[in-house]
């Protein structure tokens, strides 16, 4: 039986904890779909920074980058809110998996499942179809604002100016954008007329970068008759998705516009405890929920563990379709059908979902839901 390699970093506060209910779920799958998963954990993040000198232990990115089959993260963040010293403090490591391991399109769902209320404002508690929002950011994940291309001026110790360049490069679009129409092709289409639809979220009105990035959306497009085209700056796309959600689809963008849409795509979704996420590439696959690790809640045993179990599951679907194998895509819908039975019933939830379940409770009702369904 083939072995699959899952090198796991659980991070820093609450990252730890909902990684833990990850781990449980591949265990339970791996007894249910009889699959070998040999876990690998790596400790890692601004804890171990503070022990070590160091983000994570120095032969950890050659064994991401040449041994594992895939990588899931919890998260990783310092323990107070305080100043940075400079940008990426605490984060390097994941930029140093999604650049140095080239994971361009990083994938975030924005679905509401049944049962789930989204969080506009605490009082406006009304349910909404569910069917409305389902749709997919995918964020261009090696490029943009996030590229190492910035820079200090210094007068008598005084930083007098500060500068980030935005890049934006044909290839880097070219890729992203053809994985965004792959993925809607495999799609059902958008909920409001079920037509596969994939969205150029940008700011081409204004910016150089957007404007090469629309162009080559249009020049990919061509390759796609199926696909309909559509177009958005991302200011009006704010707009949009809070008030017809259940047009989108897919919606392609440059990396720090997603990073902003997926936190206000969540909101949609019931909270960032439901937010899940992949950072892809054509050799490798990070798997992590959008939340960060949350020290308010940490050590409390009580944050919401669903977007740390969806990205299990789309670490499976990902990792399924790269091997061909089929017992992992099984195991990756019975993850998201278990998940979403649990929602349903409504017994165990956690607090942001309106309940008062323990995050440890969640995982387990999940993985019994996941036998269960056999
Ligand atoms: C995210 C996070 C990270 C990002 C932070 C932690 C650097 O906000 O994954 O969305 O900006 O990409
Ligand atoms: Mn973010």
């Amino acid at each position: 039986m083939t072995i699959y390699k899952i090198v796991v970093l659980p991070g820093d506060g609450t990252g730890r904890e909902v990684v833990k209910e990850g781990k449980k779920i591949l265990d339970i799958v791996s007894q249910v779909f009889n699959l070998d998963f040999e876990i690998v954990d790596i400790p890692c993040g601004v804890e171990y920074y503070k022990k070590t000198g160091m983000e994570w232990p120095e032969n950890a990115f050659q064994l991401c980058r040449d041994e594992s089959d895939a990588i899931l993260l919890g998260a990783v963040g310092p323990s107070k809110k305080r100043p940075l010293e400079k940008p990426n403090e605490g984060s390097s490591m994941l930029f140093g998996l999604r650049f140095g391991l080239d994971l361009y399109a990083n994938v975030r769902p924005a679905k509401l499942y049944p049962n789930v209320r989204h969080k506009i404002s605490h009082e406006f508690k009304q349910i909404w179809d569910p069917k409305n929002v389902d749709f997919v950011v995918i964020r261009e994940n090696t490029e943009g604002l996030y590229t190492p291309a910035r820079g200090v001026l210094s007068r008598d110790e005084n930083v007098e100016m500060a500068i980030d360049n935005r890049i934006i490069t044909k290839k880097g679009a070219e890729r992203v954008i053809r994985f965004a129409f792959d993925l809607a092709k495999r799609r059902n289409g958008a909920p409001v007329d079920n037509k596969k639809r994939v969205t150029c979220v940008d700011k081409s009105n204004v910016l150089q970068g957007c404007l090469l990035f629309r162009r080559v959306y249009d020049m990919v497009a061509e390759d796609y008759p199926e696909v309909e085209r559509d177009y958005a700056y991302v200011d009006a796309f704010t707009q949009w998705i809070l008030r017809k959600p259940e047009c989108f689809d897919v919606a392609v963008m440059p990396n720090m516009f997603g990073d902003i849409i997926t936190d206000l795509a969540a909101v949609l979704q019931g909270g960032m405890g439901m937010a899940a996420s992949g950072n892809i590439g054509d050799s490798h696959g990070m798997f992590e929920p959008v939340h960060g690790s949350s020290p308010k809640y940490a050590g409390k045993d009580v944050v919401n563990p669903v977007a740390a179990i969806l990205s299990v599951h789309m670490m499976l679907d990902w990792l399924g379709m790269k091997k061909g194998d089929k017992k992992l895509n099984a195991a990756s819908i019975r993850i998201e059908k278990a998940v979403e039975k649990v929602l349903e019933e409504g017994k165990i939830l956690t607090y942001d979902l309106g309940g008062n379940a323990k995050c440890s409770d969640m995982g387990n009702a999940i993985c019994a839901k996941i036998k269960e369904l056999e």
